[in-house]
Order: structure tokens, then sequence, then C-alpha cells
């Protein structure tokens, strides 16, 4: 027991005191989220996330069984060289969902295996103000989009009239199919192409060069 190590703990002490003091940004350490809503953030707002750095965020629901729907607020990370991973499961060799980078709003991802992993991972280079997401946790896949397009049923979404999908949040014939114009028809939830049209809902035409371009 020298001076020198009674110095090097006061040191030590120094330097954490210090780390309290900052607005606790995202600093190479993984956060457990087990509520059934929150939000997910490198920092706050208008500040940048900091540079080199691996982030993590890991939300886990009650049980396997449930959803979870993460669905992003806010968005700008250096495109092509910063990113945000999504997984779907509590480790890194779960599926990825989704990769993400730059400035738009990626669309809500839902992660079906009771967890998702979210990883943002920066160079050493610039850096931007990050991202913002909330997440939920549902019994079914995307809460069925809106009461009004489905219903959830033991883990399982029951659509309403027209919608369909997983999440109900497709619409199986849409515009109609343009039955109006001749275009197709609706059968059993998809459309069914006159002669000549094609396409989800019967709107291209072979001889329309819209339709090519
Ligand atoms: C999980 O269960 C605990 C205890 O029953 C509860 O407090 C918590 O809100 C639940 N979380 C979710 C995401 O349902
Ligand atoms: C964030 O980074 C950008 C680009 O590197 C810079 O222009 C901006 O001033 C930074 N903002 C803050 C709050 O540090
Ligand atoms: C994405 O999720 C949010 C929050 O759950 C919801 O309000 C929004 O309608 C969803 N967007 C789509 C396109 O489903
Ligand atoms: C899910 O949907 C139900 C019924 O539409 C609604 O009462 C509930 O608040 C929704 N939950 C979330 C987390 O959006």
């Amino acid at each position: 027991m020298g001076p020198h190590i009674f110095l090097l703990f006061v040191g030590l002490t120094i330097s954490l005191g210090d780390a309290a003091l900052q607005p606790a940004p995202c600093d190479k350490s993984r956060k457990v989220f087990t509520e059934g809503w929150g939000v997910i953030t490198d920092g706050p707002f208008g500040s940048n996330y900091t540079q080199d750095s691996h982030c993590e965020w890991l939300i886990k629901a009650n049980n396997t069984h449930k959803y979870i729907t993460l669905s992003f607020q806010s968005m700008g990370t250096e495109c092509s060289y910063d990113y945000v991973f999504v997984y779907d499961g509590d480790s890194f060799s779960a599926p990825l969902l989704g990769s993400f980078s730059g400035k738009t709003d990626p669309q809500n991802i839902t992660a079906s295996s009771g967890s998702m992993l979210i990883l943002l991972y920066s160079d050493t280079n610039y850096v931007l103000d990050g991202f913002r997401a909330e997440y939920s946790v549902t019994s079914c896949p995307g809460n069925c989009t809106h009461q009004s397009q489905g219903m959830c049923v033991v883990n399982t979404c029951v659509c309403e009239g027209d919608w369909g999908g997983k999440d109900c949040a497709r619409r199986l014939c849409p515009e109609d199919c343009g039955a109006t114009l001749g275009r197709g028809s609706c059968h059993l939830g998809h459309c069914r192409c006159s002669p000549g049209y094609s396409g989800q809902s019967c709107s291209l035409h072979r001889m329309d060069p819209s339709g090519n371009r």
C-alpha cells in the first residue's frame, strides 16, 4: 500500500463522479426494457450521439407469444456508415429484421419472438442526432393495426372486412380492383384482373407505357 495507490483511488472516484454528471447518452452498454411501452433513444434530442458507439437496447416481453412493435419518430445517422440494427430475439444471432441508416424514418417493425434487440453502431467520424423510437408490447402483431381493421384473438388478428395480412394492415382488394372501370374484380380477398390488366389492384395495363417506366 503506497501513496500512489491511494492517489489512483482518488482519481478513479473523481472521474466516476464526472461521468455521473453527464446526461446519460448511449454509452456502449445494454439497457433492458421490460415495461409494456417505452421510448428508446440514443440521447437527448438535439444532442449528437457519440462517435464510435456501440449501444444496445433489449426489449423483453413477459412471454414469447407477445409481439413487440417499434415505431420511429425520428432518425438521423450518417448515411451508410452509422446503422441501427433491429433483431427478432435477444442476441445478434437472432434474425435481423432490418438495418437502417440515413434520415428516413423506418416503417414500423415487429418482432414475434418476445424479444427485440436494437443496436446503434457508429464509426469514428461525423455524428448526427440519432434516433427516437417508441415500442409497445401487444398480444397480436402490430396490435392488429386499428380496432376498425381487426381484433386480437389468442395472439392472432382476426381481420375485418377487406383488411388482411398478419396485422390487418393490408387492403385485400385495393381500389376495389378497378371494378367500376372493368379492370378486375375481388375474389376471396384477391384481385382477379381482366385480360390486359395486372398489379395488386389491376391498375397496370399492358398497353400503358406509364406502367413500364
Ligand atoms: C410483466 O409482468 C409484470 C408482473 O406481472 C408486470 O408488472 C409488467 O407490466 C408486465 N410487462 C408486460 C410487458 O406486460
Ligand atoms: C452534430 O453534428 C453535426 C455534424 O457533425 C454538427 O454540424 C452539429 O453542430 C452537431 N450538433 C451538436 C449539438 O453538437
Ligand atoms: C406504427 O406504430 C404506431 C405506434 O404503435 C402507430 O400509431 C402507427 O399507426 C403505426 N403505423 C403503421 C403504418 O401501422
Ligand atoms: C391495442 O388495441 C386495443 C383494442 O383496439 C386497445 O384497447 C389497446 O390500447 C391497444 N394497445 C396498444 C399498446 O396500442
